[in-house]
């Protein structure tokens, strides 16, 4: 047990911001720190370090402590394993305590006995490479004659296991290393009569590192040209490693990815290493496997952009889309660099210049979801039915998308590419947004001001503005849809005229002049069925069953109840005897009417404003120049229409 003395040390000489900064991307704001949590799916800096206090602290999920406290929730490690990081990041000598059960002493100790024999393992590797004979005869000419300088094998602590039977294993166990530990991570095999032989021997050997730098785990490519032996062999999931947790070359990215704030995205350990070596040092590999969401949380605490680096056939394309869409929908920007046919991202940085990669990879980058877009047109060609299902794809790609302005763009283009309306579009997209929330993911609606640039807090989300007005205006139409209003309209001399008008209809031909959608997306959709029901229906109470026997829990719901609580300000008896004129009616009339026009202008107002409001914010973000223009003249044609309506509703309410 490490002792109290050496515990209190350890938190003294601590620094918070540098071991969060280790894993998160800080920036100083006043006396504190500021970064993206990386506890919840933070789009915005929401994490504050105190440097005075010694702790981070999250706003919106609570989480929070000191720097042990950290590092065991943000490396999955019990406590002893975080002090012992923070002992050798500080310097400081451990004073161990004597004391400790049998059982913590084996809980403690496996992990750590692991990570002790992994690292002593890579440094027997690595001195096979560079120390004896047959290290330096095969595996380290097999390095040399692939390109790699000493310093990239020596960063990347490439190595080598000898060609016979069980050399290393002998050496291990000579060592006093386990058979039992040897074998559970998986550098020895037992052979059928019992003989102990070595896994990776004759194989140049890559270790697999965690964030903090400890080898967790081997890959071992063989040298022989045979098809028919495994090229890579590598370790089994045990208590250190979780192969979908790790990025291959993470820990010497890093910083890297900080600095440049962009990191690629390759295959496997030859292109990590052949980039690195070129100059690009910002790179991990996924190994192989279509991203998991811990791969994601550890590239976005770290930075928003990534370029995914593909070789140049569409299958490898398709199979990546996957773990892309997640990387959209943790609100990071997506690159994709297609290499030239034949080339993987090793081949290619070895066989061009410094310069000429680095052109290639600034030049060639494209947006993903234009990217993707284009293959798939190009692919589904004039077949209809495939190109339905190409754009219903593409369309889930978008919904996860964070950012309400970049969903804007690329359903314009995704329109223009499959030449369809916009609009059509629109509420696809709000369809597949509302499937998302309903399976429990939350999603930031379009046309809403995003909820966590604002304020993160949940009840205000609740109780927002537009989403109100939007309920009411549904409400309105379900219980008053097929009455009359008289609305004002002018004739073609510009003199006003007030025509009778079906509720519902005035609601639709609003929303639809404007181009208008709910940004609730269970509201479109109610809006849309009832838009099909009403043109066969002229049965108020039939429309109303329909929602209030609806499939979706969630409408039938929201139908008990909004409608089946009576309405004070209209009774029922004036539903029924509408066409009977009395004062009293007449009242009701006339409220009904103006409630109406108020309703509809009131949610133009909110939307309009709420659009401005996030465009602003935006623009304050310092976007990139097309964006900058298609801001501003979003904003140009949103300003005046803003102010026409904020007077027709300052005269309705003053006057
Ligand atoms: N890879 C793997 N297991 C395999 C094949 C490949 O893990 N059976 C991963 C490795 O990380 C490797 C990357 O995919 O670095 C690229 O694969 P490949 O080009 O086949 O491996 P190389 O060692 O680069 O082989 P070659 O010299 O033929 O290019
Ligand atoms: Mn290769």
């Amino acid at each position: 047990m490490i002792s109290k003395k050496t515990v209190d040390e350890i938190l003294l000489v601590s620094k918070i911001e540098e071991v969060v900064g280790d894993f998160v991307s800080l920036k100083k704001r006043g006396q504190n720190w500021v970064g993206p949590c990386p506890f919840h799916d933070d789009k915005n800096p929401s994490m504050y370090v105190s440097p005075r206090l010694g702790i981070f602290k999250c706003f919106v999920c609570e989480a929070g402590g000191n720097a042990v406290h950290f590092l065991m929730e943000h490396e999955k490690i019990p406590y002893p394993e975080a002090l012992r990081y923070l002992a050798k990041k500080y310097n400081i000598a451990i004073e161990e305590e004597v004391g400790k059960t049998p059982e913590q002493i084996q809980a403690a100790d496996l992990r750590e006995s692991m990570f002790i024999l992994n690292g002593y393992v890579e440094k027997y590797f690595t001195g096979q490479l560079f120390d004896t004979g047959e290290g330096r005869a095969v595996g380290l000419s097999y390095f040399k004659e692939r390109g790699y300088s000493e310093a990239t094998i020596q960063k990347f602590r490439l190595g080598y296991n000898p060609e016979n039977w069980d050399t290393f294993t002998q050496e291990a166990l000579k060592n006093a290393y386990s058979k039992e530990l040897l074998l559970k991570l998986g550098l020895t095999k037992e052979s059928e009569n019992g003989k102990l032989y070595d896994f990776y021997r004759g194989r140049v050997i890559f270790p697999i590192h965690n964030t903090m730098g400890k080898v967790v785990g081997f890959g071992g490519r063989t040298l022989k040209k045979d098809a028919k032996i495994a090229k890579y062999f590598n370790s089994p999931e045990s208590e250190i490693y979780h192969k979908s947790d790790v990025l291959y070359g993470f820990y010497f990215a890093k910083k890297s990815i900080r600095t440049l704030d962009n990191v690629y995205l390759v295959e496997g350990y030859t292109d990590v290493i052949s980039l690195s070596q070129a100059g690009v040092e910002n790179v991990v590999a996924s190994s192989g496997t279509a991203l998991t969401e811990r791969q994601v949380k550890l590239i976005s605490s770290q930075t928003a952009n990534i370029t995914v680096l593909y070789d140049g056939d569409a299958a490898g394309i398709k199979a990546s889309v996957r773990g892309i869409d997640m990387l959209l929908s943790a609100g990071m920007n997506v690159k994709v660099v297609l290499l030239p046919e034949g080339e993987d991202p090793d081949s290619f940085a070895r066989s061009r210049s410094n310069k000429e990669l680095l052109d290639y990879l600034t030049n060639e980058a494209t947006d993903f979801l234009l990217f993707k877009v284009k293959v798939m047109s190009k692919e589904a060609g004039n077949d209809p039915v495939k190109r339905a299902e190409m754009v219903t794809e593409m369309i889930r790609s978008v919904a996860e998308v964070a950012n309400p302005i970049a969903q804007a763009f690329y359903i314009k283009e995704c329109a223009e590419i499959f030449d369809l309306p916009e609009e059509t579009l629109n509420i696809q997209l709000r369809k597949e947004m509302w499937k998302k929330k309903r399976q429990g993911d939350k999603v930031d609606m379009p046309n809403v001001i995003n909820p966590k640039t604002v304020t993160p807090k949940p009840e205000i989300l609740k109780i927002n503005p537009l989403e109100v007005i939007e309920e009411k205006i549904i409400i309105l139409i379900l219980k008053y849809g097929l009455y009359e209003i008289n609305v004002e309209m002018k004739d073609e001399n510009g003199e006003a005229v007030f025509v009778k008008k079906r509720i519902d209809q005035h609601v639709f031909d609003e929303f639809h002049e404007e181009e208008i959608a709910f940004s609730n997306a269970m509201l479109q959709i109610i809006y849309e069925e009832y838009a099909e029901i009403a043109t066969s229906s002229n049965d108020q109470d039939e429309i109303r069953k329909h929602f209030a026997l609806h499939e979706s829990k969630e409408i039938s719901t929201f139908i008990a109840d909004h409608l089946l609580k009576k309405d004070p300000a209209y009774s029922d008896e004036w539903e029924h005897r509408f066409d009977i004129t009395t004062n009293t009616l007449m009242n009701n009339a006339q409220k009904l009417n103006s409630e109406v026009e108020q309703n509809i202008n009131w949610f133009k107002y909110r939307i309009l404003d709420n659009h401005r409001k996030f465009l602003l914010f935006e623009l304050s973000q310092n976007p990139p120049e097309e964006i900058t223009k298609l801001i501003a003249q979003k904003l140009t044609q949103l300003l005046p229409r803003r102010k026409e309506i904020a007077d027709i509703l300052g005269s309705v309410t003053t006057g």
